[in-house]
């Protein structure tokens, strides 16, 4: 029996228990920022020019998967254009009514930050469509017959939303950002920046050989990289003499169970099961989240992104796929008739004679 991994160490997501540590290491200028070079390139025109013009930002959009640096990025450009922020999050915001308050206690130039933008109701969204366009609200005051259309003017403000979920945002509103930034995976070269850079902050002693370690295990993520620098520095403090090396780190990753890939036991779980019982797939996310006994949003924003962007896993119409290299990753090969084999090479369904619909999905389970 497998017992289920209580707090997976890579899970990009935000913790509670995190909020202090990631406070202090957040970057507050472009420079401490490493990576997403294009992003920073334009957003340092664009805030140029905005200045030169004395006027507030066009609203910005960031979208990518958790802990990329999109609250961070947020935070960054208040700081240099020398505006307040005011931070909310699309849940919070229940009601039109509490929409338009927040954004009548805006002042001139405010950003107003909107985490999981895309968790905003569809009246709270419309209360933002004039606001945004023309910087005013429409409220309606009374009832029935009686009910009257009041125009409030807001001061010119720049909206900047994050969202992990680009596709659930609608398309009016998604319309209405002058700039749409996706966030990309950083590279693990950027990882070692940041590690190297946080573990300065931290005043751990680091070599670049350790951070490059810890860098290529952290899934593409700044969150996660700070996150394993963190536990690695408690296991170099209490196992060796507190300096983190090529060998501590490699010890303590494997002792957290991150493989060099930066895949856990959740990831391979996944792969496995999509390789070993539905034969590579293809396979609906629900129908492999509850093989697994994983809840579905966390397969689908934690593990997925990772793994299609390393190319071990494919999304297609039909449903997730094996590639070639999560074979060959996970040495393991498909039985005959498997769909997913048959995408890649020229169809050897066909020359085994077998059609793979006509095959048990349960029928013959692992190697
Ligand atoms: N480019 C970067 N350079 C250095 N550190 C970074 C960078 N991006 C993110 N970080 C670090 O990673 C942490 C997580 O970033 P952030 O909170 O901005 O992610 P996010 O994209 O908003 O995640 P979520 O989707 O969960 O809200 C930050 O505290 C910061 O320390
Ligand atoms: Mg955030």
């Amino acid at each position: 029996m497998e017992i289920k991994d209580l707090e997976r160490i890579v899970d990009s997501r935000s913790r509670q228990e995190e909020e202090e540590t990631e406070k202090s290491l957040r970057p507050r200028t472009f420079e401490d920022y490493f990576g997403q070079e294009e992003i920073k390139r334009n957003l340092s025109v664009f805030i140029k020019a905005a200045k030169m013009r004395h006027e507030p930002l066009d609203h910005i959009l960031f979208y990518g998967p958790p802990g990329l640096g999109k609250t961070t990025l947020a935070g960054i450009i208040a700081n240099e254009m020398g505006v307040n922020i005011r931070v909310t999050t699309g849940p919070a915001i229940e009601r039109p009514g509490d929409m338009a308050a927040v954004l009548n206690n805006l002042a001139e130039g405010d950003i107003l930050f909107i985490d999981e933008i895309h968790r905003l109701n569809r009246q709270v969204e419309e209360i933002l469509y004039p606001a945004m366009e023309d910087y005013v609200i429409d409220i309606m005051i009374g009832k029935g017959a009686a009910a009257k259309s009041l125009r409030i003017d807001l001061p010119k403000f720049t909206l900047i939303g994050a969202t992990t979920r680009v596709g659930l945002l609608s398309a009016p509103l998604r319309d209405r950002f002058g700039m749409v930034n996706h966030m990309e995976f950083y590279t693990p070269a950027e990882l070692g920046q940041i590690v190297t850079h946080s573990a300065h902050t931290l005043d751990v002693d680091i070599t670049k050989e350790g951070a490059e370690e810890i860098a290529s295990r952290s899934r593409g993520t700044p969150r996660l990289a700070n996150r394993l620098l963190k536990r690695v520095r408690d296991f170099a403090t209490v196992v060796y003499d507190g300096k983190i090396t090529l060998e501590t780190a490699k010890l303590a990753l494997d002792a957290l169970k991150v493989d060099p890939c930066g895949l856990d036991t959740l990831d391979h779980r996944l792969m496995n099961t999509l390789i070993d019982v539905f034969n590579g797939g293809p396979v609906g996310l629900e129908t492999l989240a509850a093989a697994i006994g994983e809840d579905s949003g966390t397969i689908e924003d934690v593990c997925e992104p990772y793994l299609m962007q390393q190319g071990f896993l494919q999304r297609t119409p039909r449903g997730r796929m094996v590639t070639r290299k999560s074979l060959d990753y996970f040495h393991k090969s498909l039985r005959p008739g498997a769909a997913a084999y048959a995408e890649e090479e020229p169809a050897p369904s066909r020359r085994h004679g077998k059609d793979p619909n006509q095959m048990g999905l349960f029928g013959k389970d692992g190697e």
